[in-house]
C-alpha cells in the first residue's frame, strides 16, 4: 500500500495505474476505520483494479459546536487496517491541502438536503457535497462506494453525480452492524456502557416499524410513531427526528404506497447516532 498526502501525488498514482489500462474504485471516509469502512474497501477490492481509500475529516461539513476537533483520529491504526482489506492508496490529505487559503467554491445539492440530518445540521450536507466533488476531480474514479447507513448522504451524492454528469458510478453497501444490531459508527466509541446498550434501541425500533409493515400498516404517521415511542420508552435516548419520505427522491408522502425511507437520529447525551430502513 502506498501512502499519500498531496493531491499531485494523489493524480500521479491513478496516473500510473490508468497506463496500465486499470479500473479505479474508490472509498472516501473520515477515518478511524471499522467493519463499516472495510466492507467498503473490500467490495472495492472485489470490483476495481486500482482501490483508492482517502482519510479526511473534512472541517466542512461540521458545524459550530460540533465535534471536528475531538472527532476520532489514528491514522497508523487505520493504515494497517486499510492495507489488510485490501487498499492500495492511502489518500490522506491535511486541511490546508484540501482548501488552502482564499478557497471559496463550494457545491450543494438543493431541495432534499433541507430534511432529515439537514435540518438539524444546516449546513453539513454543502460540506459533504463539495469534499466528495473534489475528491471525485482528483481521483477521477470509475467506482465509489458508500454505505446506506448515511442513506440521505448516499442519496444526495447520487444526485450530485446525475446532475453534474459526473462519470462515476456510485455504489451503495448495506449497512454492517455489531451483534445486537446497533449499526457501526466512528462515533459509537462516544458512547458510555448504559448508552452503548441504551442504543440498541435504533435497530429495534425500525424492525419493529418492518413488522408493522409486513402486517400491512400504511400511514406514515402510525409507523413514526410507533418507532417514536419505543425510543422515548428508552430514558437515556432523545429523539432528533423519526420521519418517512419516498425512497429515492425523499418526497413527502399520505401512504405507504410506494418505496419509502424511514430514518432516524437520537441523542445519548452529545452523541447523535443515525440509522435507517427501506420499506417496499
Ligand atoms: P465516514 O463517516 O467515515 O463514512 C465513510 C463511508 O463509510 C460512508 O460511505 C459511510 O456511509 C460508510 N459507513 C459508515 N458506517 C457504516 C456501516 N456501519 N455500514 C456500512 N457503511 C458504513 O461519511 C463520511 O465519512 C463522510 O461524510 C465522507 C463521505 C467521507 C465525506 O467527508
Amino acid at each position: 500500500m502506498i501512502e499519500v498526502d498531496t493531491i499531485a501525488g494523489m493524480r500521479a498514482q491513478v496516473a500510473g495505474a490508468r497506463r496500465e489500462g486499470q479500473t479505479v474504485g474508490f472509498v472516501p471516509t473520515m477515518g478511524y476505520l471499522h467493519e463499516g469502512h472495510l466492507t467498503l474497501i473490500r467490495r472495492a477490492r472485489e470490483e476495481s483494479g486500482l482501490v483508492v481509500v482517502s482519510i479526511f475529516v473534512n472541517p466542512t461539513q461540521f458545524g459550530p459546536g460540533e465535534d471536528f476537533e475531538a472527532y476520532p483520529r489514528d491514522l497508523e491504526r487505520d493504515a494497517a487496517l486499510a492495507e489488510g482489506a485490501g487498499t492500495d492508496v492511502l489518500f490522506y490529505p491535511p486541511v490546508r491541502e484540501m482548501y488552502p487559503d482564499g478557497y471559496a467554491t463550494y457545491v450543494t445539492v438543493e431541495g432534499m438536503t433541507a430534511k432529515l440530518c439537514g435540518a438539524s445540521r444546516p449546513t453539513h450536507f454543502r460540506g459533504v457535497t463539495t469534499v466528495v466533488a473534489k475528491l471525485f476531480h482528483i481521483v477521477e474514479p470509475d467506482l465509489a462506494f458508500f454505505g446506506e447507513k448515511d442513506h440521505q448522504q448516499l442519496l444526495v451524492i447520487k444526485r450530485m453525480v446525475t446532475d453534474l454528469n459526473l462519470k462515476v458510478t456510485v455504489v451503495g453497501v448495506p449497512t454492517v452492524r455489531e451483534p445486537d444490531g446497533l449499526a457501526m459508527s466512528s462515533r459509537n466509541v462516544y458512547l458510555n456502557g448504559s448508552q452503548r446498550a441504551a442504543a440498541v434501541v435504533l435497530s429495534r425500533s425500525l424492525a419493529a416499524a418492518r413488522e408493522a409493515f409486513a402486517a400491512g400498516e400504511r400511514d406514515p404517521a402510525g409507523l413514526a410513531a410507533l418507532v417514536r415511542r419505543m425510543i422515548e420508552a428508552e430514558p437515556l435516548a432523545a429523539v432528533d427526528y423519526v420521519e418517512i419520505y419516498s425512497w429515492p427522491d425523499l418526497a413527502d408522502i399520505g401512504r405507504l404506497d410506494r418505496p419509502v425511507l424511514l430514518a432516524v437520529a437520537v441523542r445519548f447525551g452529545r452523541t447523535r447516532l443515525i440509522d435507517n430502513t427501506v420499506l417496499r
